[in-house]
């Protein structure tokens, strides 16, 4: 006790000491952080990282507290210009959000205010209730289903498929086990299918052996007919489908599978219809989009993401569930210690641990509401539609000039094409397109990111970004001319 008695009369926290100084540095940094994002045009997208700088992140754990301006400082020279880049209004690598400034300032109060957003009757709870409904209201999604947001859409999409799995009438996997289903439980997809939903299957116990990966026509669309024939198949051989994923914009391509038919084979099979749109669900906002989109409307489950074509901070993406029985009785377990009461802060809405995994959450809710109210709806709109037209002005570009190919037709936001030289096999133009890629991002001039479709190397552009203007693919277009008859006249391919 005498241990814990000097303990006890030296009080500890991890306050500031001077909380004046900390106040002062915390202005700063705000002020930094928007010169940086306000002038972000002027960096170059991306920069090599110097060893020097690379051997700076691999230090032992400090033992003894360093200064606060000391570690800022560090922050500013080693971590800040070694940012990733998918602020910059070149960036269109992978499928990647940009974040805003009110965005930051959101996160900062949702970091101040730091609540644990699983349980309780406090403001968070409401919030994050109240953002389920607009993602409802925004894909016109039925009222009464429920969701949940999550870091992102591999989780949006393994907390549906997990709702998917236990929703079999005559087994109860929950209580039993994967095992209580004898037959191989099947999952089908187009090939073209993000690789989180083929994890999914593998954690989830489905198991590769249980994924079906049904071929795309030329536009990269699930082929329906395949899809039909497989499941008959399957079920003749007494394997157990359970359902199909359906794509609301592949991350290859963009495409959108056709939903309408792979719902009306769900409803004939009685298979659960999910929706995989990471980033093209919101696509359905724009008007031109809301035809090829509007069978998500039925689907049993969609997983989205908010920090991909709504341009939140990451992470933030959602999950919802038409059936709330259905998405309840797969998560739904609650403890002594996470009873519900009458009043008191242990009141409030149901816990969100009934409807996820995840018992300890963040409030990413909050840059979502206050972004939202910031812009409304409609300016989120007129940015896809934005981004949707540049990429088609982009597919122009690439269509009129002789060294560029265009790979797919643009469809949505997605544009891969390469550089071609006559007398160049597929081969030699797989290594100077990568060589070509690798250069646009040395010089910092663009990050498109790259795929291989059938057999060639493509550049890539996936288009989310809301810094982006016309000139910027004018850029990217040049750049990659400029550097592809650099390289194919140096005769280093
Ligand atoms: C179609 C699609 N599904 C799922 C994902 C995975 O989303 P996340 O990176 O947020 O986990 C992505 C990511 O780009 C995607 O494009």
């Amino acid at each position: 006790m005498k241990y814990y008695n000097e303990i006890l009369e030296n009080d500890r926290t991890l306050d500031p000491e001077d909380w004046s100084k900390m106040r002062e540095l915390g202005h700063r940094m705000i002020d930094d952080m928007m010169d940086y994002l306000q002038n972000i045009r002027e960096q170059p997208v991306w920069r090599n990282i110097p060893e020097n700088v690379k051997s700076f992140y691999n230090k032992d754990i400090p033992l003894e507290p360093q200064n606060i301006e000391d570690v800022y400082r560090e922050f500013k020279e080693f971590i800040l210009p070694y940012n990733k880049g998918n602020v910059h209004p070149r960036f269109w690598s992978w499928v990647e959000g940009n974040g805003t400034p009110f965005g930051v300032l959101a996160d900062m109060l949702a970091s101040a205010m730091n609540p644990n957003v699983t349980i309780g009757d406090h403001a968070a709870m409401y919030i994050d209730k109240q953002v389920i409904e607009w993602c409802k209201q925004m894909l016109n999604y039925p009222k009464a289903a429920t969701g949940i947001l999550v870091s992102g859409g591999s989780i949006a999409n393994i907390t549906a498929l997990i709702v998917a799995r236990n929703n079999l009438k005559d087994k109860n996997i929950r209580k039993d086990g994967i095992r209580a289903v004898t037959s191989q439980m099947v999952l089908y997809c187009s090939t073209e299918t993000h690789s989180c939903i083929q994890k999914a299957a593998e954690v989830i116990g489905i198991g590769t052996n249980g994924v079906r990966k049904i071929s795309v026509d030329d536009n990269y669309r699930i082929n329906i007919a395949e899809l039909k024939e497989t499941i008959e198949t399957d079920i003749a051989k007494g394997f157990r489908p359970f359902c199909v994923v359906g794509n609301a914009g592949t991350v290859n391509t963009g495409a959108i599978d056709d939903l309408e038919a792979i719902k009306e084979i769900c409803n004939q099979y009685n298979l659960w219809f999910h929706v995989d749109g990471a980033f093209g669900a919101l696509a359905k906002l724009a008007p031109e989009y809301a035809y090829s989109l509007k069978a998500i409307e039925q689907a049993d489950s969609v997983a989205f993401d908010m920090h991909k074509w709504m341009y939140m901070p990451y992470e933030v993406g959602c999950t919802l569930i038409k059936d709330p029985e259905a998405h309840r009785s797969a998560y739904a377990l609650i403890p002594n210690y996470l009873l519900h009461h009458e009043r008191g802060l242990a009141a409030g809405p149901e816990t969100n641990n009934n409807y996820g995994m995840e018992l300890s959450r963040g409030f990413k809710a909050l840059k979502v509401w206050m972004s939202l109210k910031e812009h409304g709806l409609k300016k989120y709109v007129a940015l896809i539609r934005q981004n949707i037209a540049q990429s088609f002005y982009l597919g122009e570009l690439i269509k009129e000039n002789k060294e560029l190919e265009l790979l797919t037709p643009v469809t949505m936001n997605i544009v891969c094409y390469r550089f071609v030289k006559p007398g160049l096999t597929d081969e030699k133009l797989n290594i100077l397109n990568k060589e070509i890629l690798m250069t646009l991002q040395e010089r910092g001039i663009a990050s498109p990111s790259y795929t291989i479709l059938n057999g060639k190397y493509s550049i890539r552009v996936a288009n989310t970004n809301h810094r982006s203007r016309k000139k910027d693919f004018e850029i990217l277009v040049e750049g990659t001319v400029k550097i592809g008859r650099e390289l194919s006249e140096s005769n280093q391919i």
